[in-house]
């Protein structure tokens, strides 16, 4: 372009105009020379829309279809089955270093809390009386023996009282945990005769596990030093709330995790090996003490053990569940 003495003028005016306009803040919208389809007329997620006889503007998915992308075929991935419908036996993905330590990082952020960092059910919201229910330790032969499927789908559709993480925890990290926690497991549980295999030295963690172990018991000691001795039912009402009992036990009859509390003392309680036991004293001390050594018959063998309850704490649950019998049959 020839600048002619227009031009410059043109030039310069623009350049003026555009100076102008700094700092400025205006109100209007921007001019918006061609509209095209950008402004039109449309809903809002949850708004009401009449035309539809649900009276719903937000549309379900056509039945029978499936988004692009959204094609979870394979079961082993997704859910963790297997042809038969039933829970994978290992992992449905290659098992990398990356998987586990991505793995510990998840871990420690969604599960420590409650199963503890090394998986032995005692995370930071068991420890004190949160009145939660506790979490079960990893390191029992019961669940080493569970296919890797039962890890992803407790993950995945939560178990039994603790809820799914599903919507926290991709699908891919649910495997990098369950990944984790197997090798938890395993450091957990290295025999003796197989250290030698490490560099580790065994005297030292000998001293090491003797000098935790102490402390465990001094922490222990102190617990109970502080805590009363009274046995009594009203202690044991306050126990059965504070030990989160009752996410599992009713008191009304009501048949939740665990069989109900009503008219339990006293009376035959039928074993899932066939045979049936009275429920006295000693029964209900070692269904609190050692849940898995007697199963009731129906139910699953899920809780877990309450070895850090006292014994007048232990004494005082027994009153309290004699206290939710008729007395007239307890007595016979
Ligand atoms: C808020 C506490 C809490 C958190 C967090 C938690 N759990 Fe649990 N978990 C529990 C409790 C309580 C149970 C026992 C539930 C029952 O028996 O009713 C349980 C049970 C389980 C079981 C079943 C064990 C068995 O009996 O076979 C698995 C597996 C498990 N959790 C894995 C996980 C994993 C993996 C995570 C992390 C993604 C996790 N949990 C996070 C509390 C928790
Ligand atoms: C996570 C759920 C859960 C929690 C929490 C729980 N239990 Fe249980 N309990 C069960 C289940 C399931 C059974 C039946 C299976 C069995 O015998 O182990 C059971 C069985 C028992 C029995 C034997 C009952 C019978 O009908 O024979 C007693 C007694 C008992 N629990 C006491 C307690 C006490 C006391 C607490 C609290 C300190 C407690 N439980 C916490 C799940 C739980």
């Amino acid at each position: 372009m020839r600048l002619s003495k227009k031009n410059i003028s043109i030039l310069l005016l623009s350049g003026l105009f555009m100076l102008s306009c700094r700092g400025h803040i205006s109100e209007k919208p921007p001019i918006h020379p061609n509209p095209n389809m950008d402004f039109q007329e449309r809903y809002n997620a949850q708004e009401v829309n009449t035309f539809f006889e649900d009276s719903m503007a937000m549309r379900r998915q056509v039945e029978g279809t499936i988004a692009r992308g959204m094609l979870k075929q394979d079961d082993a991935y997704y859910r963790g089955l297997n042809e038969s419908g039933d829970l994978v036996a290992e992992i449905p993905v290659e098992v990398t270093k990356e998987l586990i330590y991505r793995g510990k990082e998840r871990y420690d952020i969604y599960c420590s809390v409650c199963h503890g960092g090394v998986g032995n059910g005692r995370g930071i919201i068991m420890t004190g009386q949160y009145g939660y229910v506790p979490a079960p330790s990893f390191h029992t032969d019961l669940i080493r023996q569970m296919p890797d499927g039962h890890f992803f789908s407790a993950i995945t559709n939560g178990i039994r009282t603790m809820p799914s993480y599903a919507t926290q925890i991709k699908v891919q990290d649910r495997w990098a945990i369950v990944a984790y926690i197997r090798a938890l497991q395993r450091s957990q549980n290295v025999p003796e005769s197989e250290m030698g295999r490490f560099d580790v030295d065994l005297a030292e963690l000998q001293q090491e596990y003797q000098a935790e172990q102490e402390e465990l018991a001094a922490l222990e000691e102190a617990r109970s030093a502080g805590a009363s001795d009274e046995v009594s039912a009203e202690r044991g009402e306050q126990l059965y709330t504070q030990n989160a009992c009752q996410t599992c036990h009713s008191t009304d009859g009501t048949r939740l995790v665990g069989p109900t509390f009503q008219n339990l003392f006293g009376h035959d309680v039928p074993l899932e090996d066939g045979s049936t036991v009275v429920a006295d004293e000693d029964y209900i001390r070692q269904s609190i003490r050692e849940p898995n050594s007697q199963i009731v018959q129906g139910f699953a063998p899920s809780m877990v053990p309450f070895d850090y309850l006292s014994d007048s704490e232990i004494e005082s649950l027994i009153e309290f569940i004699k206290s939710l019998s008729d007395q007239s049959e307890s007595e016979e």
